[in-house]
Order: structure tokens, then sequence, then C-alpha cells
């Protein structure tokens, strides 16, 4: 089974959380992509979608789903969305796509978060994938130098800017043994929107493809 074929398995199983006339909070990656066209099917009886990019949201509009303002729905009941690494635990670390910001923004105003990934995802302990940090782009030199004290060799990721208009330092060497204290010690730093580690508000639902089928874990 291909890795494809393995976030497309997670994605329908992730389908089977979502109740009619819900409002569902959406993901970004291509896992969260294979959610949206199963989501599709289900286009007549839900109320509609939050998008956590511009990029879902112009795909959830190409399958005809209404695309809502967070500001207008109060709390979601689920979002779902990938990850690019996530432990037994259910802490994750997020952002590959560079839309952490909005990612983090849905899952803490959803009451659940079934996050989908296929088994090269997990891991044992994050930080062998560079921790995306999306930054305000006048403090990019400033956080760089901070975050290169706390032992990471931050990269700025070249050519992009965020649906925020912000920019991405990718940190590479981290060892993360206590995500839930990183995660608040980053966001502290000024110039920081915020990073991709989901640790304060881990996952609820971590749906993982293998070859032999979706394994559930809880929390
Ligand atoms: C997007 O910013 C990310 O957080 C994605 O959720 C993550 O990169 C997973 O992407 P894939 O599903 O494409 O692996």
């Amino acid at each position: 089974m291909t890795q494809d074929e393995m976030k497309k398995a997670v994605a329908e199983a992730a389908v089977e959380f979502v109740q009619g006339g819900w409002v569902v909070g959406v993901g970004t990656g291509s896992t969260a992509n294979h959610f949206i066209d199963v989501l599709a099917r289900m286009k007549g009886k839900i109320d509609g979608a939050v998008a956590s990019s511009e990029a879902s949201a112009e795909r959830l509009r190409g399958h005809g789903i209404e695309v809502l303002d967070l500001n207008s729905t109060g709390p979601l009941p689920i979002y779902v969305d990938g990850a690019d690494e996530a432990t037994r635990h259910l802490h994750l670390t997020k952002g590959g796509g560079g839309a952490l910001t909005r990612e983090k923004i849905v899952a803490a105003a959803s009451d659940q978060f079934v996050c989908v990934i296929d088994e090269t995802k997990q891991v044992d302990y994050l930080g062998a994938f560079p921790l995306p940090v999306e930054v305000i782009p006048m403090a990019r030199s400033h956080v760089a130098r901070i975050l290169a004290g706390m032992g990471g060799n931050p990269v700025l990721r070249e050519g992009f800017r965020t649906d925020n208009g912000n920019v991405i330092l990718d940190v590479h060497d981290l060892r993360i043994m206590n995500p839930v204290e990183l995660e608040s010690e980053i966001d502290h730093i000024a110039g920081v929107v915020s990073n991709g580690l989901f640790a304060r508000r881990p996952a609820d639902v971590l749906l993982v493809g293998t070859p032999s089928g979706v394994q559930t874990i809880t929390g």
C-alpha cells in the first residue's frame, strides 16, 4: 500500500466522525485534501465548513461546500487535519504546508480534533521534522537568534509567505522532550505569531493509516 493510499484510508475513516447538520473544521495538506474529497459526498447533509487555509477553502468551494467564517459559526464540533509528526501522547508537529496559525485557531475552537496521518508520521519524540515557526517579517532575525540560542537551527523558508503575510522559520535539530513547555516558550518570543507544536491542545483522536488498516489512538 502506498503512502497516498494510507492517507486516503484515514480520510475515509475520519468522515465517519462527521454528523449531519454540523459545520466541519477542515485542515490543510494532502491528507486533508483527501478528507475534503470524501466530505464532498456529505455536502447536502453538513451545514458547511471552516477552512484553515485559502487552499483548502478553494478546494471545498470547488466541491460545492459552503465555506464559513469562524467568527460567524461559534465553536465547531470537529476539526479534521493531518500532521507532520505525531507521538503516542497525541502531541503533533504541524505546519509543513505553512498553515499552522489558522490550523491552531480552528483546532482551538473545536470540541474534537481528529488527526489523520499515515504511519510514516509516527515518532517517539518530535523534532526530526523541522519545527515551523510563523514570524512577523521584521522580527525574522531577532527570532532566529533566540531559536538558535535554544539549540535549534532556524532556516528561513525561502520565497514563502503565509496566508497571513508572514514568514516561516523551519527549526532543525531540535529533540523535543517537553513539547508543552517548548510550545509556550517559543510562542512568548516577541515577533512569533505561532509555532507548529500542537501539545497544549493535542489531537483527541489519531487515525493512523497502515498497510494492514486504520488504527485509532485516543488520548
Ligand atoms: C499544513 O500546514 C500542515 O500542518 C499539514 O497538516 C501537514 O503538513 C500534513 O500534510 P500532509 O497531509 O500533506 O502530509
